[in-house]
């Protein structure tokens, strides 16, 4: 396998941030600009190096909280109503995952005007809070169709028209001395910031095993599953499903437990498909399965560029492949699928069937197992794993159902409630 077990944490925060800017062109690069801007006026503020790494991982995630493309293209643009349910959701999201905990109040007060703080200055959190607010509304005012050292005053001059009421004056002052950098303008907008940060940005050297990539792959499951009731615990049963399998089938505990992982990941490109699409309770017209197919590419693009997870990358990333090439995106074949893509493909295709979904219930074993088999015999699955699914059908089936009304009752638990809990707060910042 290729997996190490001492991932680069820059690098995976990166490509999965990465991953939030999917939707849209004018999304591009959103997270990772806004905490490259971040860390920069960080810099001159004398936070301590703890909470700037806080900042930075903060930064690159602010937006996690935002599930639909659309949401995000409205704070893009100004134009949504409540800026504090994307913010609560974003706390509670990063709250249950360890390595992230640390940055979740940052995120929770991304969009809090400096009016409604005290003295900024006095905790690390609110002072580090605006800077990240400062970050987001001056990537927000970029102009993308212009040269950016074109639009440098009057971005500045928008900033700083907006310290006190909006932006904290200590969070403009750190700011103005960084604005004057003609090479911080041209770093902000490069196509090459991933690798700028790659280089020079906090968090390098910070590595992190399967213990903790466990639980970034789940909140990343909990965001691609939660957007919609038409996917509502879908990522669950595949990961519970596949790792069912491939234990079955034989693999290590230990690749058991990556294949956990690519479930959780393996509809990561979902993040990115708009709304109207997914929720489409009839059949999509050849324009919109052009906008569907892309979803296993970019989950394989994502992954694939953090060093050590290229076996994940290909057993999340390969689902809608078949055996005889007549799959997506990739066209590969069975000289290229190894065991557990096929065990993912097959995961994919029983959770699908065995599931509810709003506009049919799901399949009992007789029917489900019968169109698993039609498709092993038109040369579209692997028939060890079919043969698999089929003597331990049962057990398979439980532990997929099991894993999904956890999933429904932790999401109704967590996630159902999408308080806007402070007006003011909702409509602030533009
Ligand atoms: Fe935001
Ligand atoms: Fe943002
Ligand atoms: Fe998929």
């Amino acid at each position: 396998m290729y997996l190490r077990t001492d991932l680069s944490l820059l690098n995976l925060l990166l490509s999965l941030s990465d991953a939030l800017d999917l939707a849209s062109p004018e999304l591009s690069q959103h997270q990772m600009r806004v905490a490259f801007a971040s860390w920069e006026i960080a810099r001159e503020s004398g936070l301590d190096t703890d909470t700037l790494d806080t900042l930075f991982i903060a930064a690159l995630l602010h937006d996690v909280g935002a599930l639909a493309p659309e949401e995000k293209i409205a704070i893009q643009r100004s134009t949504l109503q409540y800026y504090d349910d994307h913010c609560v959701l974003g706390e509670r999201l990063l709250r249950q995952v360890r390595i992230l905990a640390p940055g979740s109040a940052i995120v929770r007060l991304h969009h809090r005007p400096a009016r409604k703080w005290q003295e900024v200055e006095q905790t690390p959190v609110a002072l580090a809070s605006q800077i990240l607010l400062l970050a987001d509304i001056l990537e927000r005012s970029i102009d993308r169709s212009r040269f950016i050292l074109h639009q440098q005053e009057e971005i500045v001059a928008r900033i700083s028209s907006l310290s006190g009421q909006t932006i904290a004056p200590e969070a403009v002052a750190h700011f103005l001395p960084v604005a004057a950098r003609e090479d911080f303008w041209l770093d902000l907008v490069s196509p090459r910031l991933y690798s700028i940060l790659i280089r020079s940005a906090p968090l390098r050297g910070r590595t992190i095993g399967l213990v903790d990539l466990k639980p970034v792959s789940a909140m990343f499951r909990d965001m691609i599953d939660f957007r919609s009731p038409f996917t509502a615990t879908h990522s669950s049963g595949v990961a519970t499903s596949a790792a069912a399998l491939a234990r079955l089938y034989g693999f290590t505990e230990f690749e058991v437990e990556l294949m956990e992982v690519a479930g959780n990941l393996h509809d990561l490109g979902k993040l990115g498909i708009p709304t109207r699409i997914l929720e489409k309770p009839g059949k999509l017209d050849a324009e919109e399965f052009a906008i569907i197919r892309q979803h296993t590419y970019h989950t394989y693009t994502v992954l694939v560029s953090v060093e050590g997870l290229q076996g994940i990358a290909e057993w999340g990333a390969f689902h809608h492949e078949r055996l005889d090439g007549s799959g997506y995106p990739f066209h590969l074949d069975a000289s290229s699928l190894n065991a557990g893509a096929r065990i993912m493909t097959v995961a994919d295709m029983f959770t699908a069937l065995a599931e509810d979904r709003p506009y049919r219930p799901g399949m009992c074993k007789d029917e489900l197992l019968g169109i698993i088999k039609n498709a092993e015999r038109r040369g579209f699955l692997d028939k060890r794993v079919v043969a698999v699914l089929e003597a331990h059908y049962e057990e398979v089936h439980s532990l997929a159902m099991r894993a999904q009304t956890e999933a429904l009752e932790h999401f109704e638990r967590e996630f159902a409630v999408r308080p806007s809990e402070d007006e003011e707060e909702t409509r602030a910042a533009a």
